[in-house]
């Protein structure tokens, strides 16, 4: 017995050693889109010791991100490092040292372990990038997507990695979110899978996994019920500002539907909405809103450009 179970441990022990040798350990990152989401998972990955480099279209955009990353880590450094001042200023060289920025993707990604694309919710917009980025990245470099409702399948067909094509969808401020939700498609290999499960949990978070499906778990569940509050004010059946406050002190949410739909972007959820609604026209859940796409029209996308359902100035 005693034997049987040494063998046992021995060989379940070398299965696992095999299955880790398998997996891709994933140390240098390249992500696309230095907007509010890319700028993010480019921080919290330099800040855990991956080499990163930032991809956007102008130096402009990527001297924003930057500058936007530094004070994020600041902010960061304060709590985590309260005491020790000294460490808190290394672990933001240290951060920043990791940290490159360019604008060209092509040029960047031949040394690359792992693309991570952040860049408008805009299926073509996407499939180009990924199409072009497959010619230059090497072989075993896996692509993932952060989209928030767009299909990875469609993604992973526009190249010829669709074994080593994943979604990695990090939440919203990835700094402080804990969440990211691993996505597997059909053609997903088990040894991407757990490279990026991996990876998620070197970047500091808890990773959960979900099949392709519009919206993966959370922004299924949240987005009906944003565009419901928007739908419940656009009747006048209560002002945003009540339903927000109905919402965190009735409900216990951090956030009132509206406040969340300005610090998402107005502009993403209404591509989400929008791509829902093309798929299942007579869902009355995904059906859209004449307020929301007034306020697209009109460049008020929500926190980042200063105004949304609500003013930030
Ligand atoms: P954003 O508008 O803040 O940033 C997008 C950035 O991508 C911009 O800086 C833009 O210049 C850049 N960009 C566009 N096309 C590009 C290209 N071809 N090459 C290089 N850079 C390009 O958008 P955000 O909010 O960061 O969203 C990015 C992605 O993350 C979207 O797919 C969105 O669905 C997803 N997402 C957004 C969340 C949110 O709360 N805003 C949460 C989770 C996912």
């Amino acid at each position: 017995m005693a034997f049987a179970t040494r063998h046992f441990v021995r060989a379940a022990s070398s299965a696992a050693a095999t299955a880790a040798a398998k997996k891709l350990i994933i140390k240098h990152v390249t992500v696309i889109g230095g907007g509010l989401m890319g700028a993010g998972i480019a921080q919290v990955a330099a800040a855990s010791g991956h080499t990163v480099v930032l991809v956007d279209q102008s130096d402009e955009i990527l001297k924003k991100s930057t500058k936007g990353i530094e004070e994020s880590l600041k902010r960061v450094t304060k709590k985590k490092f309260a005491d020790k001042p000294e460490a808190g200023a290394e672990f933001i060289e240290k951060t920043l040292k990791n940290l490159t920025t360019s604008t060209d993707a092509a040029a960047v990604v031949h040394s690359t372990d792992l693309v991570i694309e952040a860049i408008v919710e805009n299926m073509e917009v996407k499939n180009e990038l990924f199409k072009r980025l497959d010619k230059f990245a090497p072989e075993h470099t896996i692509f993932a997507s952060n989209t928030s409702s767009l299909q990875i399948t469609t993604m992973a067909n526009s190249t010829t990695r669709q074994d080593r094509f994943g979604g990695l969808h990090f939440f919203n401020p990835v700094p402080m979110m804990k969440l990211v939700e691993v996505i597997k498609t059909p053609m997903t290999s088990q040894k991407t899978f757990e490279s990026l499960m991996d990876f998620s949990k070197a970047v500091g978070k808890s990773p959960v996994s979900c099949k392709d499906t519009p919206g993966f778990i959370v922004n299924r569940l949240l987005v009906p019920y944003m565009m419901e509050a928007v739908r419940l004010f656009e009747r006048g059946d209560a002002s945003k500002e009540d339903i927000d406050v109905a919402m965190k002190l009735g409900a216990g949410y951090p956030m009132g539907p509206f406040e969340l739909l300005d610090y998402v972007g107005l502009d993403t959820s209404k591509y989400i909405i929008d791509g829902w609604h093309s798929l299942e026209p007579n869902n009355p859940l995904f059906a859209p809103s004449p307020l929301l796409n007034k306020l697209v029209a009109e460049k008020k996308l929500g926190k980042k450009t200063g105004e949304g359902f609500y003013k930030y100035k």
